[in-house]
């Protein structure tokens, strides 16, 4: 199976390549689970697919550079306790995952299935050349996709699939990201669609896409598990163009840990001649990064990793920074209850995570760099006594942000007095 091609131009990329790689599913060859079943089906109207059913290994797979959790077993958590799933096919392409079980014998409601049909759209830059058409032929593949999941949930007994998509991973059929910088003063637009609604305002999307001289503009898949907060974005994104903006290199070395969906490592992109870094826990946000990065056209350098130094001491790159931003997990003084992996991705209980990063900063940056962290929780004064308590020379003024009880923290002085780890 070919996931992806690069056999037109419109087809220049594809974000399934990338984030079903993260789940360990793009190449077939280096796949870890075996093959056990191949069925060749056909929906009632004629439209064939191919439904192969895959079996992981019993123990847990965990990321060769983080030793936490793999795709695999992202898989496995978000969709339901299994080691058996169903992938559907349709003319080549990995259209569905869903967990090979038997709904009647199911603990509780049925789990949730990844559904991979918008992923198959190649997002192009507004205002690209050849984007008439690209939304209608992306169309008509989508609706028989469609279809072909409706015929095989019908066949499972469930038959209200296309009424609320209850069961699609993410909870949320609004996969479109939408974002526009203002150039001038960064004020930012965020917000997201439902591909079936652009369908329905096709006039809405081709305005989206359009060029507009004055904004920097976006268009990118929204990827299940990745943190998104396009309300926060809204608040936020002006304050990291300004403060990047006022950088006075355009040649400034950055550092974004975290980058969830990318849209901030894109924010820096528009203000660096230079490739972009980023480190992240989660592996699906790491493709999302590349995504962003594939559809902009800017060069970035993304890796999984822990933190900008891991727990053994390894910095996550070789080359020092000159500027640094992260949205911090939620800080926490006592842990939330554990769901799925949530936890891993966002939630820092006790500083743990913070500390070892102002502690790193010193190591990992140049020495007149910089670092703008924020967070989304109430506690403030303690993100500030752990930042000098780690980083005792440091400066660190505090912003609140008003769209959530955060604040975000401008940290200077980052090699003032602190030796190394
Ligand atoms: C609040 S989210 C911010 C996402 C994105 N930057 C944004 O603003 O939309 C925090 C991000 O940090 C990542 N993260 C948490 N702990 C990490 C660690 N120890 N090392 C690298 N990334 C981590 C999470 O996976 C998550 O994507």
């Amino acid at each position: 199976m070919n996931i992806g091609t690069e056999s037109t131009p419109k087809n220049r990329f594809l974000p399934a390549r990338e984030v079903l790689s993260a789940f360990g599913l793009g190449d077939r060859s280096r796949m870890v689970p075996t093959v056990t079943d191949r069925q060749e089906l056909s929906t009632a109207d004629g439209i064939t697919y191919i439904m192969e059913t895959i079996v992981l290994p019993q123990e847990r797979l965990v990321h060769p550079e983080t030793g936490l959790p793999s795709g695999y077993e992202i898989l496995r958590s978000e969709l339901a306790m299994t080691d058996s799933f169903n992938l559907l096919i349709r003319e080549d392409r990995l259209i569905a995952v869903i967990p090979d079980i038997d709904p009647a014998t199911y603990p509780g409601r049925w789990p949730h299935y990844l559904d991979a049909t918008d992923l198959h759209f190649s997002f192009p830059l507004p205002g690209a050349v050849g984007i008439e058409g690209l939304w209608s032929d992306f169309f008509a593949a989508w609706n028989l996709d469609n279809a072909v999941i409706e015929d095989n949930f019908a066949r499972r007994g469930i038959n209200n699939y296309g009424k609320d998509k209850i069961y699609q991973l993410g909870g949320d059929i609004r996969n479109v990201g939408v974002v526009s910088i203002n150039k001038e003063t960064g004020q930012t637009y965020a917000d997201r669609h439902s591909v079936s609604e652009l369908e329905k305002f096709q006039r809405s999307f081709e305005d989206v896409l359009s060029q507009d001289s004055g904004q920097y503009k976006i268009v990118f898949p929204v990827i299940p598990t990745v943190y998104d907060s396009f309300k926060e974005w809204r608040e936020v994104i002006p304050y990291l163009y300004a403060w990047h903006k006022s950088y006075s290199s355009d040649s400034a070395r950055t550092l974004i840990v975290g980058p969830g969906h990318g849209v901030d490592v894109w924010t820096a992109s528009l203000n660096s001649s230079l490739p972009v870094s980023c480190v992240g826990l989660n592996p699906l946000e790491v493709a999302s990064a590349k995504i962003i990065a594939s559809i902009a056209g800017f060069e970035i350098n993304a890796k999984v990793g822990d933190n900008i130094i891991s727990p053994e001491g390894v910095p996550a790159f070789s080359e020092q920074f000159d500027l640094s931003y992260w949205n911090m997990p939620n800080y926490a003084l006592k842990a939330a209850p554990k769901e799925k992996f949530r936890h891993l991705w966002d939630e820092d209980v006790d500083g743990v995570v913070l500390s070892r990063y102002s502690r790193s900063l010193p190591i990992i940056m140049n020495p007149s760099s910089r670092a703008l962290i924020w967070n989304t929780c109430e506690l403030g004064r303690e993100i500030i006594g752990i930042i000098k308590q780690d980083n005792p020379g440091s400066s660190v003024v505090m912003k609140p942000l008003v769209s959530n009880k955060g604040a975000m923290f401008y940290i200077d002085n980052i090699y003032g007095g602190v030796s190394a780890l």
